[in-house]
C-alpha cells in the first residue's frame, strides 16, 4: 500500500472532514496488524541480502538485526516494505533505522540524503534509480517537510534582515528548540546568509535537541558552528525555557516538535514561557501535523511516537485560536497567522506564526 496512493482529489478547506481520509485509512489498515508470516520475513531477508551484495556482511547483519524483530511482529511494516520494494533498496532499511532512532535524520531523505547499506552518507539519492526515489519525492510527509523548512528559512531571513536594518549593534537572536539537523539553514542557502550576519556581528542562533545521534559539528561543513554563530546543545528543550541565553529572542522555532507535546502542557506551560523569552515583537513559529493517512500510517506501521494529532486543518486553527484567546485573557498577547500545507492534496499540517503584541 503506497502512501501517496491514499490521496484523493484536491480538497478545499471547507470540504475537509475528518471522515474522508479516516474511513479509508481504517479500511486499508484493518488487515495489517499482527505478526508477519515466516515466509514473508524470509523473502524480505533474502531480497535485502541480495540488494546488499556489495555491502559488508557485518553491516547487513547489524541492520537486519535491528529491523527484523519489527518486521516479524508487524505485518503492516512487512507490507510497507514489500509495496515500496524497500528490501531491494540501498537506502530504505538504513532510513527505517533512523525513523526509529533519529526522526530528524530520517527527514533528510526528503532532500535525497541518507546513509546507505554500508552506513555511508549519500547526498545524491535522487540521482539514482533506487526504488526509494518515488517515495522520497512524493510522500506527503516529505513534501510537507520541504515546505516547512523553506517557510522557516524565509521567516529567519526576514527576521535577520529586518533586525539588522533597524539596529546593527543588536544581534538578532534565533532559538531553535528540537532543532534536529537544522534543515531550514542547511537546505535553503542560509549558511552564507548567517555567516554574513555573524560576520557583521549580528546573529546568534541557539539550538537544542535531545537526540545525541546528531553530531552538530558535522552538519555545516565547510563552515564551523562558531563561524555561523550557532550554539548547539543536547537536552530536553523544556528545561531551556528559563535559560538566560534564550532571552530576548527575535524568533523561536519549534519545527515538527509541538505534536510530541500534550496540548495542555503546550498551551499551558510552553507557550507562556516562550512569550516570556521573546523580544518585544518577537515571533514564535510552530506547526501541527494533522491526522492524514500518511501520519496515521507512520504512527501505526512505523511506530512513530506521537501523542497529539489533530484531525484536520480547520480543527487545528480553531483549537489554536481558542488557546490564543484564552492566553490573551491572561495577558499573553499574540497575533497569529496560519499557513496550511499547500503542496499536498490533503493538507498534512498547519504552520502557525505568532507575533508577540
Ligand atoms: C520531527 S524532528 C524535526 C527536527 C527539526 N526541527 C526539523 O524541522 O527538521 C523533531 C525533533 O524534535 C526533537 N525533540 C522532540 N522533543 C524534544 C524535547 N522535549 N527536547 C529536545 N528535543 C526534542 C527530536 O529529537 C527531533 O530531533
Amino acid at each position: 500500500m503506497l502512501r501517496h496512493n491514499l490521496l484523493f482529489d484536491p480538497v478545499k478547506r471547507p470540504e475537509i472532514t475528518k471522515d474522508i481520509e479516516f474511513d479509508r485509512y481504517v479500511e486499508i489498515h484493518k488487515n495489517q496488524t499482527g505478526p508477519t508470516s515466516a515466509d514473508a520475513v524470509e523473502s524480505i531477508k533474502r531480497q535485502f541480502y541480495e540488494a546488499g551484495a556489495h555491502a559488508s556482511v557485518e553491516n547487513l547483519d547489524k541492520i537486519w538485526g535491528f529491523v527484523s524483530p519489527k518486521v516479524e511482529e508487524n505485518n503492516g511494516l512487512a507490507e510497507f516494505i514489500r509495496d515500496y520494494r524497500g528490501a531491494e533498496s540501498q537506502y530504505f532499511f538504513p532510513w527505517l533505522i533512523n525513523v526509529f532512532r533519529s526522526p530528524a535524520t530520517a527527514l533528510e531523505i526528503s532532500y535525497g540524503a541518507g546513509p546507505d547499506l554500508n552506513g555511508e552518507w549519500d547526498e545524491g539519492i535522487l540521482d539514482t534509480d533506487d526504488p526509494i526515489v518515488p517515495f522520497v519525492y512524493d510522500d506527503p510527509a516529505f513534501v510537507y517537510n520541504r515546505e516547512r523548512q523553506l517557510y522557516i528559512a524565509d521567516l529567519a531571513i526576514s527576521v535577520m534582515e529586518e533586525r539588522a536594518e533597524r539596529d546593527r549593534s543588536i544581534r538578532p537572536k534565533i532559538v531553535d528548540y528540537g532543532a534536529g539537523r537544522m534543515a531550514w539553514m542547511r537546505r535553503h542557502g542560509l549558511l552564507e546568509m548567517c555567516y554574513h550576519y555573524m560576520y557583521l556581528g549580528t546573529s546568534d542562533i541557539y539550538a537544542f535537541d535531545k537526540d545525541q545521534t546528531i553530531k552538530p559539528e558535522d552538519l555545516f561543513i565547510p563552515r564551523s558552528l562558531q563561524d555561523l554563530g550557532i550554539k548547539y546543545k543536547y537536552g530536553d528543550f523544556t528545561s531551556q525555557l528559563t535559560n538566560p541565553d534564550c532571552r530576548d529572542a527575535d524568533l523561536i522555532i519549534l519545527g515538527g516538535v509541538a505534536c510530541y507535546i500534550p496540548s495542555d502542557v503546550f498551551y499551558g506551560k510552553i507557550v507562556p514561557a516562550i512569550y516570556g523569552l521573546l523580544n518585544e515583537d518577537g515571533i514564535f513559529f510552530f506547526d501541527l501535523q494533522t491526522s492524514t493517512p500518511c501520519y496515521r500510517h507512520s504512527m501505526d506501521i512505523l511506530d512513530w511516537q506521537n501523542i497529539n494529532l489533530p484531525e484536520d486543518p480547520v480543527v487545528v486553527i480553531d483549537s489554536v485560536e481558542k488557546a490564543r484567546k484564552h492566553l490573551w485573557d491572561h495577558g499573553i498577547k499574540f497575533s497569529a497567522e496560519y499557513k496550511i500545507d499547500t503542496f499536498n492534496k490533503i493538507p498534512s499540517a498547519v504552520m502557525i506564526t505568532m507575533q508577540k503584541l
